[in-house]
């Protein structure tokens, strides 16, 4: 009952530095089944926000192919697949400064072609309940909470576009262990709860060791990690 949901194939990628080609993914292949959550590890420098800029779409790979449920997303359309089956949470939150966090929650519904059903105030406050972030949180401007708690909004910012795929560029980098515990638990939760494919990029063994799938970004490649 192993359901693959996202393949990367034969993804080859560089950048042109000071006159030279650098390959920073060479040939990488990879098949990330439905609601498990996954860890990538590999020294600075290895290509790990590379490999998940190109993964959501951001940029695109040289050569190679990406397939959501089996469609290549070249097909399916850049800017469908972004906006409609993939969610990303940053490091540093990527929120709306100036907006609180149920008005950001609300936007990425806006966002998503899947109008939300109901009301749509009510469903963000209901989203940022489940991340542990509470009413009168929730109409804060985000600026004014905590990194830890801002790091729950962006986390239901993803929720709120309700996609089976969600990757993190080192979502607890910025947060202390005790933090880092409740989100990565957080992120847990949606993958055997929700069902959705979590890949997150990290420094972090201890964020690696929790996860279902540990994986290495080595010479342009992901290598499975043996626990
Ligand atoms: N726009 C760019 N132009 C040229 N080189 C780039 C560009 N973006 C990244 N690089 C280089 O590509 C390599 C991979 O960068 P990337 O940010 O993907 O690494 P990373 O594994 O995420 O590192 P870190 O753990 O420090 O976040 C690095 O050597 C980086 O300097
Ligand atoms: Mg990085």
């Amino acid at each position: 009952m192993n359901e693959t949901i996202f393949q990367l194939e034969n993804i080859h990628y560089g950048y042109v530095d000071g006159g030279k080609k650098r390959v920073i993914l060479n040939g990488l292949s990879y098949d990330f089944e439905k609601g498990r959550f996954y860890t990538i590890l590999g020294p600075s420098g290895s290509g790990k926000s590379t490999l998940l800029a190109i993964a959501s779409a951001l940029d695109q790979p040289e050569k190679g192919c990406i397939k959501f449920q089996g469609e290549d997303i070249k097909k399916l359309g850049y800017t469908k697949f972004r906006r409609n089956k993939v969610a990303i949470v940053f490091q540093k939150y990527n929120l709306m400064d100036y907006l609180t966090g149920v008005e950001n929650v609300e936007t990425d519904m806006m966002i998503s072609d899947k109008k939300a059903p109901g009301n749509r105030k009510e469903l963000a406050y209901k989203i940022l309940a489940t991340v542990g972030i509470v009413k009168s949180k929730a109409d804060r401007i985000v600026t004014n909470l905590s990194g830890g708690e801002q790091q729950r909004v962006a986390v239901a910012r993803a929720l709120a576009k309700d996609v089976d795929l969600i990757l993190a560029d080192e979502p607890t980098g910025a947060l202390d262990t005790e933090t880092e515990k409740e989100i990565i638990s957080l992120f847990k939760t949606l993958a055997y709860e929700y069902g959705k494919t979590i890949i997150i990029a990290t420094h972090s063994d201890d964020v690696a060791r929790q996860s279902d799938t540990v994986l290495r970004l080595k010479d342009g490649k992901l290598v499975p990690v043996e626990k």
